[in-house]
């Protein structure tokens, strides 16, 4: 079987470079935070002190999560058998969609509607091939992409998956391009749907072409009445820190959409991958981090009083059970579907993203694994910290219990760090400043996932497809 090419290092180098172009400062806000008696030059010091930990901790993070991402591409290396006594969290990624949003680099292909029924067809095999080799699962994420794309492909695969195993929680990912047909056929089979919203601005929808694909913002609060009116729980998806956004206007939008009052709410910032920052900055101006922090703050003030925060980014209703993205919730997970993610037994995977080679390794009854990277205890212990911290489940009392007598001691490096640099507190509660770096923390890991992306694309055409 024909592997892609491993990434030339020097074109990695330079796309990393670019991407470093744009560091974030804390802006010259710090002042708003201090009594009026504090002296100005006390306030700069403190504010050129943030600003060098967080410039600090974002190169740190960079180098590790380039160093732990560079998966090996492989044969022979498959999914393990599973642990009979665990139940993992189901992956599943529809990758197709009709028309591409400028500033997402996640995996997708021109849509055709033949090879994308095809490509359900073969994801059903791939299932029921987890169900013979003796995975167990109780929560499903299905994610994209479009996976409401097809959405009769769609119901028949919820049903498949329901029917094979005892599902408790499912969770799918959709665009605003939604039908009345189409909430019918999925309100009794999803019970957390996650809508990508950007933004309720016409300008933002114009400016990130969603405005021809899903109407204006006042269609869209139309569509998310509906939604709301008909799932159990609605997550809605923002943008924030657009290169031309005002605090002002973020504040409006988060106005308009907690007034339609959706069980979630989750605060991306804008991710600028090198393989979109070009897009990004042709279609919206020149990327600039200065007034990330700012505009994190206008999020924390808005969202601070109806709604809990359940992870740097993830907000809920009060009373709402969260069913967040699966790196953070699950601590293994089996990726079903070209370019799905899975770790398990501290291996992280990644299928293959061309589709013939899927369809192939399916067929012939094998999962459709392409590259992994095994880890050491220490770098698991490293990666979960992050993400407990990130999803605030971090807790020093159960650290041994979760991971292990010498946890702690192990740890003991990052848990200093932590204290010093005031981004927990002493009972390791992240502060307002901890939850913006573990906000750039795991910004830095979905940039890192998006370049393994890149360079698993290589050799492959816009639907799909490995070049002749
Ligand atoms: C992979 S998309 C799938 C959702 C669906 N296709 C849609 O467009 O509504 C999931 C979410 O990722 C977020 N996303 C994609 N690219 C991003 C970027 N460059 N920066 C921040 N968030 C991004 C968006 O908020 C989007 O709703
Ligand atoms: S944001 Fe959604 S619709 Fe737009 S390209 Fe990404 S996955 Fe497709």
């Amino acid at each position: 079987m024909a592997t892609l090419p491993v990434a030339d290092r020097d074109t990695r180098e330079k796309s990393r470079f670019v991407c470093c172009q744009a560091r974030p400062t804390l802006g010259n806000n710090t002042s708003t935070l201090f009594p009026s008696w504090v002296p100005k030059t006390i306030l700069k010091g403190i504010r050129l002190i943030k600003q060098l930990v967080v410039n600090t901790i974002e190169r740190y993070a960079r180098y590790k999560i380039d160093k732990n991402l560079n998966l090996q591409y492989t044969d022979e290396r498959k999914y393990p058998q599973p642990d009979p006594t665990k139940s993992y969290l189901l992956y599943l990624h529809i990758p197709f969609c009709k028309v591409f949003c400028p500033y997402c680099s996640f995996h997708k292909y021109n849509f055709d509607e033949k090879k994308a029924r095809e490509y359900f067809a073969t994801l059903r095999k791939e299932i029921r091939i987890a169900k013979e080799r003796g995975f167990r699962f109780s929560s499903v994420y299905i994610g994209g992409g479009t996976p409401t794309i097809l959405p009769d492909e769609l119901a028949s695969t919820i049903d498949l998956v329901r029917e094979l195993f005892d599902i408790d929680e499912l969770s799918c990912e959709a665009d605003p391009d939604i039908s009345d047909a189409l909430i019918d056929l999925l309100k009794e089979r999803v019970d957390r749907l996650s809508v990508g919203i950007q933004s309720l601005d016409d300008k933002r929808l114009e400016q990130t072409k969603r405005c021809n694909k899903f109407g204006t913002a006042d269609e869209q609060v139309e569509n998310i009445k509906k939604l709301i009116a008909n799932f159990k729980i609605v997550n809605c998806d923002l943008i924030f820190n657009f290169p031309d956004q005002t605090a002002e206007e973020l504040r409006e939008d988060i106005q308009k959409l907690k007034a339609l009052s959706p069980q979630q709410i989750s605060m991306y910032p804008l991710m600028y991958s090198p393989s979109v920052r070009k897009e990004i900055e042709t279609n919206m101006g020149a990327v600039q981090n200065k007034k990330e922090y700012a505009l994190y703050k206008v999020i924390l003030d808005e969202l601070g009083s109806d709604y809990v925060q359940n992870s740097c980014w993830a907000f809920s209703k009060k009373g709402i059970t969260l069913i967040d993205e699966y790196v953070v919730d699950h601590v293994e997970y089996l990726g079903l579907g070209s370019g799905a993610f899975g770790f398990i037994d501290g291996t992280l995977y990644i299928n293959t993203f061309a589709l013939d080679e899927y369809k192939q390794r399916v067929d012939s009854n094998q999962f459709s694994t392409a590259r992994h990277k095994s880890y050491s205890p220490k770098e698991i212990l490293s990666y979960r910290l992050m993400v407990d911290m990130f999803g605030f489940g971090f807790s020093v009392e159960n650290l041994a219990d979760r991971y292990g007598a010498h946890a702690k001691k192990k740890l003991a490096i990052e848990l200093f760090l932590l204290k010093l640099f005031k981004i927990t507190d002493k009972n390791y509660q992240l502060t307002t400043f901890g939850k913006y770096i573990f906000l750039i923390l795991m910004k830095e890991f979905y940039i890192g996932m998006d370049y393994v992306r890149e360079t698993s694309r290589e050799g492959i055409d816009r639907f799909g497809f490995l070049k002749k």
